[in-house]
């Protein structure tokens, strides 16, 4: 009797863990978002939601547990926007979405994205401010978000990203202070933030990444910003500012 008792505890329990399995939660919000975007090439349509995941759809790549960890489509034609659904993508380390149509804002929950490597979103239409919770995402190494129409400032929760190796927000309509917390990313290799709005002096915080720091690349030229920066360091190929203003 409590061997049979037992036996379809352990029933219900596979039953259970069956069911589990099959939900197909991260293939959901990648459909949803399929249905979001337009996608004249139909890159696509290999996206069938009918599958148990989504790990032989093109362009995603899945780790050993069947999660996705790479979105890859850049300079795919795709348009529309960015679902905030994406954000639960759990394990998802390359966002890559370069080179398309994208258009509407960053969503903020891309910030829960906790195993995210690279946030490629360069050369879109996409508006409206950086999110601030993109600095929650400690383990990013590439944030690139440059030609596209970004406004607001760039918040100074950045500085907490500190394996960052390149932040590039260049040919945006960013505007406000360069926040003086980047200069608490070490690893920071390359920062580009030119042509933009950007206005007051370039802190040296910042400007120290280049002498004690990994920074080899700095451009901040084509802003609104003041004359501070005429020096370059040994290992430092190249810093660009072309609007020297003498206060
Ligand atoms: C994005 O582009 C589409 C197509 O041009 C347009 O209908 C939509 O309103 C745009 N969305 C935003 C937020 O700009
Ligand atoms: C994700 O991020 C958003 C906005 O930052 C937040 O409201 C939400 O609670 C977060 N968590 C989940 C699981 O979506
Ligand atoms: C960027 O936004 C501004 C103001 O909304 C607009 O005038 C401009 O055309 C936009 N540029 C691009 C490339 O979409
Ligand atoms: C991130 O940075 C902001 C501004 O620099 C700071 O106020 C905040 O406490 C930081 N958050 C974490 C989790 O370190
Ligand atoms: C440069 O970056 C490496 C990792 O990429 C890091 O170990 C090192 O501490 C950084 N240099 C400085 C001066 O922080």
């Amino acid at each position: 009797m409590a061997a049979q008792f037992a036996a379809a505890g352990v029933l219900t329990g596979l039953l259970a863990l069956a069911t589990f399995a099959s939900c197909n939660t991260e293939g959901d919000i990648l459909y949803k978002q399929r249905q979001a975007w337009e996608d004249p090439n139909n890159v696509l349509q290999s996206w069938d939601p009918t599958l148990v995941n989504p790990c032989t759809w093109f362009h995603i790549t899945c780790n050993n547990d069947n999660s996705v960890i790479r979105v890859d489509l850049g300079n795919a034609g795709i348009s529309g926007p960015l679902i905030p659904d994406l954000g639960g993508l759990e394990n998802l380390q390359y966002l890559e979405l370069y080179d398309n149509i994208l258009n509407g804002s960053i969503p903020a929950t891309l910030g829960n994205l906790s195993n995210l490597v690279s946030l490629d979103l360069y050369s879109n239409l996409l508006t409206g401010a950086i999110p601030t919770t993109l600095g929650a995402i400690s383990t990013l190494r590439y944030l690139r978000l440059y030609e596209n129409n970004l406004t607001g400032s760039i918040p100074p929760s950045l500085g907490n990203l500190t394996s960052l190796e390149r932040l590039e927000l260049q040919k945006n309509a960013l505007n406000g202070a360069i926040p003086s917390s980047l200069g608490n990313i070490k690893t920071l290799q390359f920062l580009k933030l030119n042509a933009n709005m950007l206005s007051g002096t370039l802190p040296l915080e910042v400007l120290s990444l280049v002498i004690a720091g990994n920074l080899t690349e700095l451009n901040i030229a084509k802003n609104d910003l003041a004359s501070t920066v005429r020096s370059s360091g040994l290992r430092v190929t190249a810093i660009i500012q072309d609007k020297l203003k003498t206060t």
